[in-house]
């Protein structure tokens, strides 16, 4: 078959490894402006770039970070971005061995001609981007789309999904960007587990059949899926073993073993379930390293522990380290309440 990825072949499958490396996981912090303006509204907070500034230099710069985080995502703004001392946030990741990403795509708009779906933009321009933000330093890119199960969804718009992000991972590797792939299947709805993980596996079906036509090199990608749980509004909850045999029966059916990790994206679940979930995914071995991606779920007790006041800057840190920590005793299979 014919292997894509020349050059950065080996700097791809470097990155993967190093990001899925045992006992860590993802810090997402790739909000948008307008989505961090609603962290920062959540607290009293404007949406200013000053404020966007120094929330990111509190969790970039907390101490000790790289201990159970392996990547942080960006968001573009951040990548540029310093501390008040004029330190390079890259820099300040790399000196914790944390690997820097970048979110590349342009976000959700309506899909005519689907059931009230979307689609996600960012191809446009995405090649030359993308060899900036390696020049900056990056080293992995994530682009999210999502689909809705309560919309269908369409076949149309699941194959928007998966063609979008199979010719997203393919730039992104000629670019020398290791590709996180995310399908968001959004949590909203009151159907059944059973059917979230019907609708997850012909999701990934059509990723995996799109990323082959795409010739993109599967050990140097890793996923970001939605864990297999019932929809949000359905009348019973799941327990995180139920959760877990069936994301792992999910995964075990269309993720192929070069694929080297599976990051979760915790998607509205609390911290605690986010954590207890991931620790119920690995009481038994996996084909592939099993972790985190969390944006909430790791950032929830940090903004309300912080407040906006940089005496609270310690201790918000300190909430930050917690939730990681809590999380990497989770990917490895240790954690209790
Ligand atoms: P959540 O963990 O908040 O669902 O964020 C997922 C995400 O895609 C951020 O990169």
């Amino acid at each position: 078959s014919v292997v894509r990825a020349g050059s950065y072949s080996d700097e791809l499958v470097k990155t993967a490894k190093s990001i899925a490396s045992p006992g860590r996981g993802i810090l997402a912090i790739d909000e948008s402006n307008a989505t961090c303006g609603k962290r920062l509204a959540s607290i009293g907070l404007d949406n200013t770039e000053v404020n966007r500034q120094a929330y990111r230099q509190l969790l970039l710069t907390t101490p000790g970070l790289g201990e159970y985080i392996s990547g942080a995502i960006l968001f573009e703004e951040t990548l540029y971005q310093s501390t008040t001392d004029r330190k390079k946030f890259v820099d300040c990741l790399r000196d914790e061995n944390i690997v820097p990403g970048i979110k590349v795509d342009k976000g959700l708009v309506p899909r005519p001609g689907s059931n009230n779906e979307s689609w996600c933009q960012g191809l446009d321009g995405l090649a030359s981007r993308s060899a900036e933000y390696y020049k900056q330093g990056a080293r992995f890119a994530k682009w999210r789309t999502v689909v809705s199960i309560p919309c269908g969804p369409s076949a149309l718009a699941v194959k928007e999904a998966a063609w979008g992000l199979a010719r997203y991972a393919g730039i992104s590797q000629d670019n020398g960007l290791m590709p996180i792939v995310e399908p968001e299947i959004l949590l909203d709805g009151d159907h059944p587990i059973e059917r979230t993980l019907e609708v997850a596996e012909r999701v990934w079906a059509e990723v995996f059949y799109y990323l082959a036509e795409n010739n993109v090199m599967f050990e140097g990608i890793l996923l970001k899926p939605s864990m297999v749980t019932p929809g949000a509004e359905h009348k019973e909850k799941a327990s995180p073993d139920t959760i877990a045999k069936y994301t792992l029966t999910m995964l075990k059916r269309r993720v192929p073993p070069a694929v080297p990790g599976i990051m979760f994206l915790s998607g509205g679940q609390s911290e605690m379930e986010a954590t207890l979930n991931l620790n119920a995914m690995n009481q038994s071995p996996n084909p592939w390293h099993v972790s985190f991606s969390y944006a909430r779920a790791l950032q929830n007790s940090v903004l309300k522990t912080w407040q906006g006041s940089p005496e609270n800057v310690e201790a918000a840190q300190k909430a930050l380290l917690a939730r990681a920590k809590a999380n990497s005793l989770a990917q490895l299979g240790s954690y209790s309440a």
